[in-house]
């Protein structure tokens, strides 16, 4: 099997890719914060409301809603493949029912944060690189005396420390460690297998936010042995508003095992119609997993969009996205570092080799004036990149100064920038990146 994308054909079925503005097409470096979509997906979505707009979960008994159900969960009988199926295959999941549609990775993490039966006094140990969505609900939990929040920082070199994550599991109250998988900001993905196992050796459970992981490499929950894993449809070529949470089947099923559940089960945060089997006027009855998890009526279209956006991304196959990305990263820091790398004012994020940062690639200028780069690039050349704190403010501000996107002075000026690739981008649009990005540079007096 070739092991190169066929890139011509690929961007062929981005209809996003075919857009001009200005006679130039658009350079999209933004895949972290979203990704463009194939029409393959398009298409799953748009024949949802063209030909079988109803709903699904088994509440309705006809023809359209039957359309519905075979397209997420399958039907043996006809050989339909149903998405929660194909989303369990592309992470080899044990089951579909290991496979719980959110609204996105936030929304899937705080399923955990709020249904995980924590005591309190318990603690939750993250990364000191954690998204807001990855932070955010674990400190209010803690502001509400719930749960401490224990932080492990970086190794040398920007890298998981294994030893310090032993040191940090002695502390007999962490229940579970709910990290990052692979970093939004700087790209670097953690040896998840062997911290998990050292996790469990320690009897701690483990949650991934795997939202940069899961679009761009193969991901084996079971080898993995993770008891939580989150993440986004839309940060893998499906629509917007589609995110999984993948949990181990005894731990989405608190009332299991004589009615105690596993140690570490969550429980369904938010409940209504479709969650129970029966209600009377004094109690209910939970539906099984996942639907327990599913409450009220889904997003059938974009949950049917999901199914076609992974078959799109195994047609392709996550070894070629992942070595593709790893080419042009190389491509662009191998330049950047040459061009820039000794003048003081230009640093990669994160560990400075390419290969160790998948395809994201983020620098840190400090520099007069050197806000608005992200605006110019687009301006000047359709070339789409993201300037800002990603989301991981705690991070920056804590490595940069609470102040540092507010500064008194342009002479103060420091802005972090992130060029995020995904396997439609080429060569050809690093090459326009750094040409306009060295123009700009030029112009603003920093050469
Ligand atoms: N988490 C997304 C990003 O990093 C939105 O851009």
């Amino acid at each position: 099997m070739n092991s190169e994308i066929d890139l011509e054909s690929i961007r062929e079925d981005f209809p996003a890719l075919a857009c001009r503005r200005n006679g130039k097409p658009p350079i999209y470096f933004d895949s972290a914060c979203t990704t463009l979509v194939p029409r393959q997906v398009i298409a799953a979505i748009d024949q949802y409301y063209a030909n079988y707009p109803a709903c699904g979960g088994e509440r309705s008994q006809h023809w359209f809603a039957d359309e519905v159900n075979n397209r997420i969960e399958g039907d043996t009988d006809s050989g339909i493949h149903g998405s929660r199926q194909m989303i369990a295959e592309f992470i080899n999941a044990r089951s579909p029912q290991e496979i719980i549609f959110a609204l996105n990775t936030t929304h899937a993490i705080n399923m955990v944060a709020l249904g995980f039966r924590f005591q309190p006094g318990d603690v939750v140990l993250l990364t000191d690189k954690e998204h807001n969505s990855g932070l955010v609900p674990w400190l209010r939990l803690q502001n509400r005396g719930l749960i401490k929040v224990d932080r492990l920082v970086s190794g040398a070199g920007e890298i998981f420390d294994l030893g310090e994550f032993r040191k940090r599991l002695e502390n007999q109250r962490i229940r579970l460690v709910s990290m990052v998988y692979t970093s939004n900001l700087t790209g670097y993905t953690m040896p998840a297998k062997e911290m998990i196992k050292v996790a469990h050796e320690h009897g701690v459970k483990v949650m991934l936010d795997g939202a940069q992981t899961v679009p761009h490499e193969a991901i084996d929950v079971r080898d993995l042995d993770v008891d939580f894993l989150a993440f986004s449809i839309h940060k893998m070529c499906g629509p917007k508003g589609v995110g999984v949470l993948y949990g181990k089947k005894e731990l989405l099923d608190y009332e299991s095992a004589g009615g105690g559940g596993s140690d570490g089960a969550i429980e369904p945060v938010i409940l209504g119609g479709g969650t129970v089997v029966d209600s009377n006027y004094g109690d209910y009855n939970l539906a099984e997993v996942p639907t327990r998890f599913e409450a009220g009526i889904q997003n059938y279209p974009g949950q049917i969009g999901a199914g076609a956006a992974v078959q799109y991304l195994q047609n392709i196959g996550m070894a070629r996205v992942k070595a593709h990305e790893i080419k042009l990263n190389s491509f662009l820091t191998e330049q950047l570092i040459n061009r820039y790398g000794d003048t003081g004012w230009f640093r990669i994020l994160g560990p400075q080799a390419a290969a160790e940062r998948g395809g994201i690639l983020s620098f840190a200028l400090r520099r007069p004036n050197c806000f608005g780069i992200s605006r110019e690039l687009s301006e000047r050349s359709n070339i789409m990149i993201r300037g800002g704190a990603f989301c991981v403010h705690s991070y920056l501000n804590h490595e940069f100064g609470a102040d540092w996107l507010k500064p008194g002075l342009p002479t103060d000026h420091l802005m972090t920038y992130r060029v995020s690739l995904y396997f439609y981008n080429t060569m050809e649009e690093c090459s326009v990146f750094l040409d306009t990005l060295n123009t700009i540079f030029e112009e603003r007096g920093y050469l």
